[in-house]
């Protein structure tokens, strides 16, 4: 991650750390129950080593994160208290303000939220990747007025996304799931450039039989995009590269009961997730390849009727001897609870943001720390 500040660049800019006050822009956003209980402190554990870093220094670390989507007003069901209690038993004495999201000021990137941010700070440092890619005050603002520094977790998931797009160790394949195809479009492109092969599955599959005039039943699918997923067919051969699709899917027929399919579905079925032959060839691929990453599950996991797919697709990336990297988000969420979570090379905090630097090689987080107050 050449040319971003590291926590040594700080430390050599400010001196002495000891007693001095250092902003650290974390990514919070953990997952919640009905009761407002955590229910994966992942992203907590996960800006340990920064915290620490600093705090073995004498820093007086103050965290700062957002927690869900508050419309720029107090929230109490966005409260950081949660955080707050968890945070104090990692990491006793470290404060965390009130949620970013309560001023409308974090969303906007307002310069005067940002001067409250920075006001008494001698030090910024960004470790929040999740948060990386989107362009608010909390992310891009302090290191225009601080030295600020990219945390330990920040660098650690760059370093390791980036070797994706510029070290890939071949076969690399990529694994998109989830239901949208709209919001990993761009990420498709990119990706054919650099993998071998790309599986798609969940819901986006549908977009894509569309494309290649197949019946989708009342399967969810984007008619717009319909297009482009045929000229990516299309481009996809013409650069030699294969998109694996599913040939069976399982869901519910026009009576609502359970079944399985080919690629062609009935009129009234619906898929929700990708069928045993599919699940078993996509496994055949990842066991060959020897770099895969992977984004978004291959059917409605959360429903144990169409898990099985996501759950082959997670068994097969703890068991192949590839280097795996998993982004974020309900991918990271199935390997969880699938217990699989320690078998993967890297899992990334990041959803959006592991996306959007596969994408585009580059984050406004980076950038922002890269342009720095010099
Ligand atoms: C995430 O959960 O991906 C990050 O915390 C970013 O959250 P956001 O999509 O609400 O900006």
């Amino acid at each position: 991650m050449s040319e971003v500040p590291t926590l040594e660049d700080l430390e050599a800019r400010v001196g002495d750390l000891n007693g001095k006050r250092v902003l650290v822009r974390t990514d919070f956003n953990v997952p919640l129950d009905d009761n407002g209980a955590i229910t994966d402190d992942f992203r907590i554990r996960a800006a340990l080593p920064t915290i620490e870093w600093l705090t073995e220094r004498g820093a007086n670390v103050v965290t700062a994160s957002h927690l869900g989507r508050p419309k720029g007003a107090p929230d109490p069901r966005y409260s950081m208290d949660p955080v707050r209690e968890r945070l104090a038993e990692l990491a006793p004495g470290v404060g965390l303000l009130e949620n970013l999201r309560f001023d409308p000021g974090e969303t906007a990137n307002d310069p005067v939220f940002v001067s409250t941010l920075v006001d008494g700070i001698d030090a910024y440092v960004n470790d929040a990747f999740g948060a990386s890619h989107r362009s608010h005050a909390s992310i891009v603002g302090p290191p225009k007025f601080v030295p600020s520094a990219a945390g330990r977790l920040l660098q650690n998931e760059v370093d390791v996304l980036l070797s994706l797009r510029d070290k890939p160790k071949r076969p690399f394949v990529a694994i998109l799931g989830g239901a949208k195809i709209s919001d990993k479009l761009g990420v498709v492109e990119a990706l054919l450039d650099v993998v071998d092969s790309l599986i798609v599955g969940g819901a986006m599959c549908f977009t894509f039989f569309a494309a290649q005039g197949k019946p989708i039943g009342d399967s969810l699918f984007e008619p717009d995009h319909v297009e482009t997923c045929k000229r990516l067919l299309v481009e996809a051969g013409e650069r030699g590269k294969t998109i694996h699709l599913p040939d069976d899917i399982t869901g519910v027929d026009a009576n609502g009961e359970y079944a399985t399919f080919g690629s062609r579905l009935p009129d009234g079925a619906k898929g929700f997730d990708i069928g045993p032959g599919s699940a078993a060839l996509f496994t055949d691929v990842i066991m060959d390849a020897r770099m895969v990453f992977w984004n978004g599950p291959m059917g409605m996991f959360e429903d144990e009727r169409f898990a099985a797919g996501t759950q082959t697709v997670a068994q097969a990336m703890a068991d192949t001897k590839a280097f795996t990297v998993v982004g974020g988000g309900d991918s990271a969420a199935a390997l969880a609870q699938f217990k699989l979570d320690d078998e993967i090379d890297h899992v990334s905090t990041g959803g959006g943001a592991s996306l959007e630097i596969l994408e585009n090689g580059d984050l406004p987080g980076l950038q922002a720390l890269r342009e720095g107050t010099s």
